[in-house]
């Protein structure tokens, strides 16, 4: 190329670029797209740049002038970017002014962290009281054998605990029989599992649902107990008495009244329940009461108990003449709607949020 097309190349040049970067920056209606445009001018392959680097091929004498022509287009080009980009973001602006108004008083997004539900914060608790007294914790299947569920607990076979309407019993082979496996009816299983398996000294507790043909306020066909049983040598009434005096009062209070009464279980011999003064009403310490917990009666039934059968001690492959021990359980359900103030069982199993977030 000599030196008059240069300068023909430059000269067209100027002019092409002057002509098209106007045009080509109102086009763009993006911040995005008017950033390449101006690449495309002024960028290191840009154009305009293309332009420059031709200058030292300019006759000596023109590539002042050119030089100059050249940098005035490219700040004019700068400046007309720089004008182009502010008025995309001004247009942008009003645009979100004039489009919906953000609430600013709409309630934030919270979230709400994870709690225990009541009854196995219950669970919890009471798991603590009998682990500070050295008990072990294990837990039973609830799918169970009539037989570790009744028969090696000393129920006798008409036993209405025993019957179709009571229990619930799971089909299982037809050469079984339909009763020989069922939805355990309480946690005293464990007992006949657990002492199979080990010798005294033992002393264990095993929480876990259970289930009944039972359903209303009080009554959920399932539920949960914790079991306990404590066996070795010389074991009496008074340890019985001890403990559970102890358990309950840890769990609502010393000054809270223990009672025992005398009840029949098939696998204890004494078996007792125990009451706790009303925690409501307090009516212990009251005169009358109308209380609607205790129905008046400022007494309330948390717990059977008693002293193990040698019936069962001999199911169990133990000396009856050598170990005595003895065995409780407790309803949890009940020690939870009694702590919280809790009138109907169901709430405990209907996973309703509203009733939850309570505690
Ligand atoms: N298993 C009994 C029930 O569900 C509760 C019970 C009573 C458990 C006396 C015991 C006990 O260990 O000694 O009604």
């Amino acid at each position: 190329m000599n030196e008059s097309d240069v300068v023909y190349r430059f000269e067209q040049g100027l002019e092409r670029i002057s002509r098209a970067y106007r045009a080509a920056f109102s086009e763009s209606v993006t911040e995005q797209s008017l950033r390449v445009v101006n690449a495309r001018f002024t960028g290191p392959q840009g154009e305009l740049t293309g332009l420059l680097k031709l200058i030292p091929e300019l006759p000596k004498e023109k590539r002042r002038h050119f030089g100059q022509l050249s940098n005035q287009l490219k700040d004019e080009i700068l400046e007309a970017f720089r004008q182009r980009l502010e008025s995309l973001a001004r247009t942008a602006l009003e645009a979100e002014m004039a489009g919906p108004h953000l609430d600013v008083t709409l309630p934030g997004r919270f979230h709400t962290p994870g709690r225990l539900h009541p009854l196995i914060r219950t669970k919890h608790e009471l798991l603590d009281v009998f682990i500070s007294f050295g008990f072990d914790v294990v837990e039973g299947p609830e799918v169970e054998l009539h037989e570790n569920n009744f028969d090696k607990l000393g129920f006798p076979p008409d036993h209405p605990a025993t019957d179709m309407q009571d229990s619930f019993f799971i089909a299982s082979s037809p050469a079984d029989g339909p009763r020989k496996l069922l939805l355990r009816t309480h946690t005293s299983n464990v007992q006949i599992r657990e002492m199979s398996r080990r010798r005294p000294p033992l002393a264990v507790v095993s929480p876990g649902m259970v289930y009944r043909r039972d359903d209303d306020v009080t009554h959920s066909p399932m539920f949960m107990q914790i079991e306990g049983f404590l066996v070795d040598r010389h074991v009496t009434f008074a340890q019985l008495k001890g403990v559970l005096t102890r358990a309950v009062q840890r769990l609502f209070g010393s000054d809270i009244p223990v009672r025992f009464r005398p009840s029949y279980f098939p696998f204890v011999e004494p078996g007792g329940e125990v009451d706790i003064g009303c925690w409501f009403c307090r009516g212990w310490d009251k005169r009358s009461t109308e209380c609607r917990v205790c129905k008046g009666t400022s007494w309330l039934e948390i717990l059977g108990c008693g002293m193990i059968h040698p019936f069962v001690f001999e199911q169990v492959g133990y000396d009856p003449e050598k170990y005595t021990g003895f065995a409780f359980g407790l309803g949890v359900d009940r020690v939870a709607m009694l702590r919280y103030g809790i009138s109907d069982i169901r709430l405990l199993f209907e996973n309703d949020p509203r009733f939850l977030t309570q505690f």
